[in-house]
């Protein structure tokens, strides 16, 4: 039986072999990050994620400022690897910056005391089928990404140079690109070792 979900999540993979080169517009690149992120469930439909898309230069800066927090946190010695690194995530056509907004948490919290532990980690969750959403829906389009965590390192910076709400908090950010470089072999453990099914009541 084929399954479009299911195709559509074969195409999603961790691609770090980013270039600039897609018949889609960024227009239509943004267009379908926002549909990605509004589809994405949130626990009590909270809509708690947030973005901020980079495309071309205002990707670089964000990159070139992720390096310079690092350079002073890493010895000198070893931030050439680091550096390189860096350069690969800003070689793509753009970058997405996922976001959580502590202010919903907040609200929750305050609304439905009974659940006041639970909605910074169903946040996290959310956040989480938001970044599915995305990879997979950028995969479908034939672009590449990966998806890195430079946050909290990264946060001060880029939430001055784009005018980020204090309450957003950095999650995760999504290099994304064109695919430069074939995908990397994935093992994938046993299914026994990882699905139970059951059809009848267990005695
Ligand atoms: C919650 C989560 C955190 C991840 N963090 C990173 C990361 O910080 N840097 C990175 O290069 N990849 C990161 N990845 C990507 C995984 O390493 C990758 O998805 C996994 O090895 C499977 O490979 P695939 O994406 O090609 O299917 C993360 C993935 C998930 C789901």
């Amino acid at each position: 039986m084929t399954n479009a979900t299911i195709e559509s999540l074969k195409k999603r993979r961790t691609q770090y072999a980013l270039g600039r080169t897609s018949s889609l517009s960024a227009d239509q690149i943004e267009a379908l990050v926002k549909e990605a992120i509004r589809l994405a469930p949130s626990s009590f439909n909270s809509q708690s994620s947030r973005a901020v898309i980079l495309f071309g230069a205002a990707s670089d800066q964000f990159w070139a400022l992720t390096t310079e927090a690092l350079r002073a946190v890493v010895p000198a010695e070893n931030f050439a690897p680091t550096e390189a690194k860096l350069k690969s995530f800003a070689a793509g056509l753009g970058t997405v910056l996922f976001y959580e907004d502590q202010s919903v948490v907040a609200d929750l919290q305050a609304k439905f005391a009974l659940y006041a532990d639970n909605f910074p980690v169903w946040s996290e969750q959310s956040a989480g089928m938001a970044q599915l959403a995305v990879w997979t829906a950028l995969a479908d389009a034939g672009l590449g990404a990966s998806l890195q965590h430079y946050n909290p390192l990264a946060d001060a910076a880029a939430a001055k140079a784009f005018g980020v709400p204090e309450s957003w908090k950095l999650r995760a950010q999504m290099p994304f690109g064109s695919n430069e470089a074939p995908f990397g072999d994935k093992a994938f453990m046993d299914d026994a070792a990882r699905f139970k099914t059951f059809h009848a009541a267990t005695a």
